[in-house]
């Protein structure tokens, strides 16, 4: 540990606790065009992005603030060509290394190098089972296949590997083959992620929204295969935020366990966080991480219970869901320090299940980010 680092360790008497797990945001780029991009809708620029020193700098502050896991994320992290770079150094620092990919750039020669650079663990996601709805999905013809051929390469270099589903009303019906798929690719975990509504997706809320009916059917096949598959398959699966009575504890807590840093160094509480208005970001290349962590404006803006309006203030659950997600809250009501709408309790709760069900009878047609003078609906 360096002498500013040692200076800088957390205080651990203090009122928050020590990081778990870092999303490190490595590059806004992305080859795919999913509806349901949660990044916000003014991508960063790859001419803003953090250099390779720079990252090689904060992976060593995100070590000594006590950090378990680092998740290399995006857009898709293997844009980036320094990312082997980045990869060694974390794993050189003992911190655990997931690469969150769509994939669909993954060479086997890249993979042996992220393999020989330390990387532990690989996160694929997946748009459906179907080649033509992956490529009306993802906007990219032949993505499904690449995935797969992937998904190989991890499970033969025996890299732990989870699937990331992301579900919503046009492909819930494959549920079942998804999770077929999981265990076909050897995936130790399934993801099965109902998309959340912020950023980019929020414009896409009418073409992904789920029916009732879909969800109820969703949680009987997941119950199902949990009982089936105990011991082969772990199956992540969390109710949609719109039809559920109890709101998530998102990000388990505002400040309290992970944090994101975008790709040109911003520190965020969560990765939709820059859809609040007001909030005002600071960046490790202003401060050193410790220092946001701890003192930042927005890291500390609805951490702990003190900024609880009633109800939630005098709830029993406040320590258990953290007052649920603050970009929801904000998305939804315009007021991010609102009780989170997604909660029984609210006195909102009741127009954002009418709000769900008007979205499910929506149109099926996608908007898509406009990366390169536009991407017509396929077919359309
Ligand atoms: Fe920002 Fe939930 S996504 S608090």
């Amino acid at each position: 540990m360096t002498e500013l680092s040692a200076r800088l360790r957390p205080d651990p008497a203090r009122s928050h606790g020590i990081p778990i797990a870092v999303l490190a945001e490595i590059t806004h780029r992305c080859p795919l065009q999913c509806p349901y991009c949660s990044n916000p809708v003014e991508l960063e620029r790859a001419s803003a992005e953090l250099s390779t020193e720079e990252w090689l700098r904060v992976l060593g502050e995100i070590a000594d603030l006590g950090v378990l896991q680092l998740h290399f994320s995006g857009g898709e992290p293997l844009a980036r060509r320094d990312l082997e770079t980045l990869v060694a150094r974390a794993a050189a620092l003992d911190l655990y290394t997931n690469l969150i990919t769509s994939a669909v750039t993954l060479t086997e020669a890249r993979l042996d190098a992220l393999a020989q650079a330390g990387l532990d663990h690989v996160q694929i996601s997946v748009q459906s089972v179907e080649d033509a709805l992956a490529t009306r999905i993802g906007g990219l013809r032949g993505a499904l296949e690449r995935k797969r051929a992937a998904a190989a390469w991890v499970r033969a270099r025996d890299l732990p590997l989870t699937l990331n589903a992301v579900m919503h009303r046009q492909n819930l019906h494959e549920l079942p083959e998804m999770i077929e798929m999981a265990l076909d690719l050897g995936a130790a975990r399934l993801e099965v992620a109902n998309v959340q509504y912020y950023g980019w997706a929020l414009r896409n809320r009418a073409a992904l929204m789920p029916t009732p009916d879909q969800i109820d059917t969703a949680s009987k096949v997941v119950d199902a295969a949990r009982a089936r598959l105990h011991g082969r398959l772990v199956i992540d699966y969390v109710e949609p935020d719109y039809y559920a009575a109890r709101p998530k504890p998102c990000m388990g807590g505002w400040g309290r366990q992970v944090f994101n840093i975008s790709p040109s160094g911003k520190v965020l509480p969560c990765h939709a966080a820059e859809s609040i208005a007001g909030l005002r970001f600071d960046s490790v290349r202003d401060h050193p991480l410790a220092w946001i962590w701890d003192h930042s404006e927005a890291m500390n803006r609805y951490r702990g219970t003190a900024w609880m309006p009633e109800p939630c203030r005098s709830c029993a659950h406040k320590h258990d869901d953290w007052g649920g997600c603050r970009c929801q809250a904000s998305a939804l009501l315009s007021d991010a320090g609102a009780t989170d709408p997604a909660c029984a309790f609210s006195p909102r709760h009741a127009e954002v299940f009418e709000a769900a069900l008007a979205f499910s009878e929506g149109s099926d047609r996608y908007t898509y980010r406009d990366f390169s003078g536009g991407t017509p609906e396929p077919g359309g």
